[in-house]
């Protein structure tokens, strides 16, 4: 199962022997699903080249913390909140006692500083070194920080030596990272999303719709099976591969997508409105294409059923949450709309920003319930989508 996919990892080289590995480690992760970019210290210089890096995970390597083009853009920092994970195999001696001791010595010490993402260290050395209180004290202090430790296995090593301390096979590893992404919070639950653009007919040939993306809707789907949750999607139009580990439910127009939650939404736990739904539809739908004439045409249109209300007013309901795609008064026009559609929360979007939002990779995002409001700051959508469904776990679930 490609337990890995959408998930981006830095994985961090470091100067071990072992760091001729790390190629097949890159390999590895990518056969889960995963996307890889590399740093590669000074000292995993010495045993791996910046190419072989390259080549495998099809990314520029990073390798230098005073990069000029990339601190344009404070490359440590965008690298730190691009991760998903990060993963140091081979995690030298050295590198474990800078981590141990805070210390931002290098472009990989300062991404580990500034990421919350989760950190795994692949220890790799000869196992005298492995075994001495030195690395064992630092392992321990990196334990205690919440660092995950992939346990180099016992056998022969380059130097000679038989014990504890070879690097553990790149596939364990592998399997040891994306163990990080699974989680049981929402076992046992149900969760209906809808997402994408809904698609309403004028005539055989031509439709209303707008830009809606499915990303933010997929990210959600992607977190919620992650932490063990059932999920069914109803989709309208969308630009990116669904989930094969949910229910999928294609739809076109708005009419069609209410009536397939209508349909769904018994015993579900969860319903996130994440759709784009049309709020019109064309009264007078044409059967024959409409021909072009020099006159004006007008089309009628007619509102659709609001799916969140009419959800909202079921007698058992889900847990609702809604999102609210504004453009100005953003605050007070979702306040409103958390009261008038008598939702739980509703995730407010930004959509007038051209740099996230609608289509885009990154979403930034306020979570608000009557009396609760936290703003998950810019973000790639499948990061703000583990938050929101983390908040959605904490506050009701
Ligand atoms: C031939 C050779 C092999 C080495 N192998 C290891 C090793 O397997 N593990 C380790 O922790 N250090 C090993 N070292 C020492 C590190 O390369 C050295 O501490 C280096 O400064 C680590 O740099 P880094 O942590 O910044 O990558 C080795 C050194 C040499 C010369």
């Amino acid at each position: 199962m490609k337990t890995l996919t959408n998930k981006r990892i830095v994985l961090g080289v470091s100067g071990s022997i072992a760091a001729y590995k790390a190629p097949d480690v890159v390999r590895r992760l990518q056969d889960l699903g995963a996307e890889v970019r590399a740093i590669l210290t000074q000292g995993g210089a010495k045993f791996i080249t910046e190419l072989s890096l390259q080549a495998t995970s099809k990314n520029k390597v990073h390798n230098n913390l005073w990069d000029n083009e990339a601190e344009l853009s404070m490359g440590h920092i965008e690298l730190a909140k691009w991760a998903d994970a990060i993963l140091i195999a081979p995690a030298s001696a050295n590198t474990i006692a800078n981590l141990s001791a805070g210390k931002a010595c290098d472009l990989l010490t300062n991404v580990v500083l500034a990421t919350d993402a989760p950190v795994l260290i692949a220890p790799a050395m000869n196992q005298q070194m492995y075994a001495s209180s030195a690395v064992k004290d630092n392992l321990s202090v990196l334990l205690a920080r919440n660092i995950k430790l992939i346990s180099p296995e016992f056998g022969e090593q380059a130097c000679g030596d038989v014990g504890e301390g070879r690097l553990t096979e790149p596939s364990k590893i592998a399997k040891q990272v994306s163990e990080v992404f699974s989680s049981t919070k929402l076992t046992g639950k149900k969760i209906l999303i809808t997402l994408g653009a809904t698609i309403e007919p004028i005539d055989p040939v031509r439709y209303l719709s707008n830009h809606s993306s499915g990303k933010m809707g997929m990210a959600l789907a992607r977190a919620s099976i992650e932490a063990g949750a059932k999920v069914t999607l109803i989709y309208g139009n969308v630009s990116i591969p669904l989930s094969e580990e949910s229910t999928n439910i294609l739809v076109g127009s708005g009419e069609e997508m209410h009536q397939a939650v209508m349909e769904n939404i018994k015993d579900q736990d969860v319903f996130i409105a994440c759709a784009a739904v049309s709020d019109y539809r064309v009264k007078n739908i044409e059967k024959n294409k409409i021909k072009k004439e020099n006159t004006e045409l007008t089309l009628e249109l007619i509102p659709n059923k609001d799916i969140l209300v009419d959800v909202c007013k079921l007698k058992q309901k889900p847990i609702c949450i809604g999102f609210a795609a504004e453009t100005q008064n953003l605050i007070e026009n979702a306040q409103n709309k958390l009261k008038n559609k008598g939702c739980d929360a509703i995730i407010l979007n930004d959509v007038s920003k051209r740099d996230f939002g609608f289509k885009n990779d990154e979403n930034e995002v306020v979570f608000l319930t009557k009396k609760y409001s936290q703003k998950i700051e810019k973000n790639s959508k499948q990061i703000i989508g583990r938050k929101i469904i983390e908040i959605i776990v904490e506050k009701f679930l």
